[in-house]
């Protein structure tokens, strides 16, 4: 009695134990710190301000690419900075990895904005995933979204993993319940899911990344929305695959637009139209609500990208903080 009474009370015990370190594990946000450079460097935020500032005037969508950039950055193995690392013939990195190869933008901005914030702090301070996440965010604000105060102490790592990348980030041809897992395989919501979706309210898609949206899905993709993009993107493979469509009618605001795109089958991408079938889904009632509700999809959108922002990051004394965001420091 006595015996099986512990032997369950160590079960529960293993239980609760494993969970505490699921949770940490997902989250150890508790270690991030939007001051962590107040004492530090409290030049480094304003710089990467100001050097966002510069590459959205210059390029509205350059904004949208650094968010993108943050996002799938943090999908595998967390905000480490893993995705700016460089291939070499004795390194494979993240870069050609399927869905950033010819697609992720964004590199030269973040060389720029690591050296402005090195010679602002005088030394190397400030983190490359930190400096991601940050320039995500500055880039949002820039576009006319929501601010938000981003936990910050991030260390880079030094791999990478191209066939987590392969693995870990949402492909436009997943189905509803796909996009879900992924999603829920990272600690994120079916909420999250829909609110960052909504980030698709800036940039742009490649065609073959929506020609068979085009040519196969026509029953739930609006005609003369289909009809403007054939012109853009033929339905014969390689003619036309890098032809650029906006993600929604007004990719350098962010705005309510895509929500409300979705609620007249006019979302460009095959993942987007998962999330709106006009039925009774949850995913449909927030669709309904975001579109109906700008503050609310503001408010929920930097919430989320909070979240996002604190997936498994390197801290303490893991990991490192790069000179140069496009290779590991020298052992
Ligand atoms: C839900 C799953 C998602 C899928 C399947 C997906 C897929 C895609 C695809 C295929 C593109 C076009 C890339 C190209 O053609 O080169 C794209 C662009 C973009 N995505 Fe997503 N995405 C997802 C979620 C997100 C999230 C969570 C964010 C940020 C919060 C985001 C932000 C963006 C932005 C801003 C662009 C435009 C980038 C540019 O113009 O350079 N996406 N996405
Ligand atoms: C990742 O995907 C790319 C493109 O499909 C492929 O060439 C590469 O071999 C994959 N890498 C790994 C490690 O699976
Ligand atoms: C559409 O579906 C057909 C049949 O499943 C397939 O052969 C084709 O590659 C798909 N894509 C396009 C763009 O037609």
């Amino acid at each position: 009695m006595v015996a099986s009474m512990s032997h369950r009370f160590v079960a529960a015990a293993c239980v609760v134990a494993t969970v505490a370190f699921a949770l940490l594990a997902m989250t150890s946000s508790a270690q991030l710190d939007p001051h962590f450079y107040d004492k530090a460097c409290p030049a480094a935020l304003p710089t990467i301000k100001r050097l966002v500032e510069e590459a959205v005037a210059a390029e509205p969508r350059m904004g949208a690419s650094l968010l993108r950039l943050h996002f799938h950055d943090c999908f595998v193995n967390g905000c480490d900075g893993s995705i700016l690392l460089d291939d070499t013939p004795f390194f494979t990195g993240e870069k050609m990895a399927a869905p950033n190869a010819n697609s992720v933008r964004g590199f030269d901005v973040i060389d720029s904005i690591k050296g402005a914030v090195n010679a602002a702090c005088r030394g190397n301070v400030v983190s490359c995933a930190d400096i991601v996440a940050v320039a995500a965010r500055d880039s949002v604000v820039a576009l006319g979204g929501p601010s938000y105060n981003v936990p910050l102490g991030r260390r880079d790592a030094r791999t990478a993993s191209q066939a987590a990348a392969n693995n870990s980030i949402p492909a436009p041809t997943f189905s509803l319940d796909r996009l879900a897992s992924t999603f829920a395989s990272h600690g994120l919501s079916l909420q999250d899911l829909v609110v960052l979706s909504g980030g698709h309210t800036l940039g742009f898609s490649r065609c073959t990344n929506f020609r068979d949206r085009l040519y196969n899905e026509t029953a739930t993709l609006d005609g003369s929305l289909a009809a403007s993009l054939r012109t853009v993107c033929p339905r014969a493979a390689g003619s036309g695959d890098d032809s650029l469509a906006p993600l929604d009618p007004t990719p350098a605001r962010f705005d309510g637009a895509y929500f409300a795109s979705l609620l007249r089958s006019r979302g460009v991408l095959h993942s987007d139209q998962q999330l709106f079938a006009g039925g009774l889904g949850v995913t449909d009632a927030l669709v309904r609500f975001y579109a109906a509700n700008a503050d609310a999809f503001r408010r929920d959108f930097a919430e989320a990208m909070v979240r996002m922002a604190s997936l498994s990051p390197l801290t303490g004394s893991s990991g490192e903080i790069r000179n140069n965001c496009r290779k590991v420091n020298y052992s």
